[in-house]
């Protein structure tokens, strides 16, 4: 599983920092793989108003780095951590220019009604301090939280908020703190790190592979974790495939393929499916691989794109049999 850390606060090992950190060091001993964005120090541009994902479905600043790549880390994630320190009452501004960003997914999911392949199993967890000790002290910050993760398809599923936290390094004072963050690894981290893993493999990555991982990963949910990958990976997606895909309501925006050793952030998978009638020699030694011979399209017509969803979803029904046998 991967899990994208966002870190609101501008202060460099506060408490925020080290609260994140902590989660993060544990999430990954518990087998995830770990990500960290400083917001503030990541040069995103603040959202501008201006109504161009609404009627675009995707944000008008192509060039800053929340389009060339958070977009992207949001969309990998299966686990989204928000964390800021509360800024009167609310998350820091630093934290909020990235969250205001996500209005392209809200437009993407609410406007052309979009869904995510990963839907299903994302969950956004809130990690926030605070100085004082007021009741609703968090309750700024909860809202946001619970509509930012709405927005990018993740579940809200837990927030761990610490009142009467100030001075640099307060938060390691507090008592629970250890408890706190492994109750989440238990509920949450574990049993997504326990999916089995099913690499999709084609040429360029770009088209028939991404189309099965997706396919896949909606028809089975949280029993397995797909991704895809190319043997020369193509830079960007095949158009016609997303939108085909889009037709069946499912979102391929923003995500680009990737080298084969990178699509599980260095990982094995448990599974290696190749796709096509060439090139099917197992790319990665010592796990297991299986070939589903569909060959490229001949075009990138409608209906040619069609037939291809028809034939990878008849292998994608197969597909219980090798999820539902025993592991060895
Ligand atoms: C601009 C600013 C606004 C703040 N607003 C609040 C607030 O409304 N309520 C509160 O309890 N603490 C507030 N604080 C205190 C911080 O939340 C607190 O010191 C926190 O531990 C800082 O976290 P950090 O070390 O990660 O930056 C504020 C601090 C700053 C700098």
């Amino acid at each position: 599983m991967f899990i994208l850390g966002l870190q609101g606060s501008p202060r460099k090992n506060g408490n925020t920092d080290t609260l994140l950190a902590a989660f993060l060091e544990k999430a990954a001993a518990a087998g995830a793989a770990v990500h960290t964005v400083q917001a503030a120090r990541a040069g995103v541009t603040p959202c501008k108003g201006c109504g161009y994902c609404e009627t675009h479905g995707t944000c008008v600043i192509k060039d800053d780095p929340m389009s060339t790549e958070l977009f992207g880390l949001l969309r990998q994630a299966d686990m989204v951590v928000a964390a800021s320190p509360v800024y009167f009452y609310g998350v820091s501004a630093q934290l909020k220019v990235l969250i205001d960003r996500c209005q392209t997914f809200w437009s993407r999911k609410y406007v052309y009604k979009l869904k995510d392949p990963l839907v299903a199993t994302r969950e956004g967890v809130l990690l926030s301090v605070a100085a004082s000790r007021g009741r609703q002290l968090f309750d700024g910050i909860q809202l946001t939280a619970k509509y930012f993760f709405d927005a990018i398809d993740a579940r809200f599923s837990h927030a761990l908020t610490y009142r009467g936290v100030e001075s640099k390094g307060a938060i390691r004072s507090q008592s629970r703190l250890a408890e706190d963050i492994e109750a989440i690894i238990e509920k949450s981290v574990r049993p997504m790190v326990a999916r089995k893993k099913i690499l999709f493999v084609s040429r360029q990555g770009g088209c028939r592979a991404p189309l099965a991982a997706a396919m896949a990963q909606q028809r089975y949910g949280d029993r397995i974790r797909t991704a895809f990958g190319g043997r020369q990976p193509a830079a960007v997606l095949s158009v016609p495939m997303v939108q085909a895909m889009q037709k069946i309501g499912l979102d391929l925006g923003y995500r680009t393929p990737l080298a084969m050793d990178q699509a599980f952030y260095g990982m094995s998978p448990d599974l290696v499916v190749t796709i096509g009638t060439t090139d099917t020699e197992p790319p990665m030694a010592g796990v297991e691989t299986v070939n589903w011979p569909i060959p490229n399209p001949p075009g990138m017509e409608e209906a040619q794109m069609e037939g291809l969803r028809l034939a990878i979803g008849n292998h994608v029904d197969r597909l219980i049999q090798w999820i539902e046998r025993p592991s060895p």
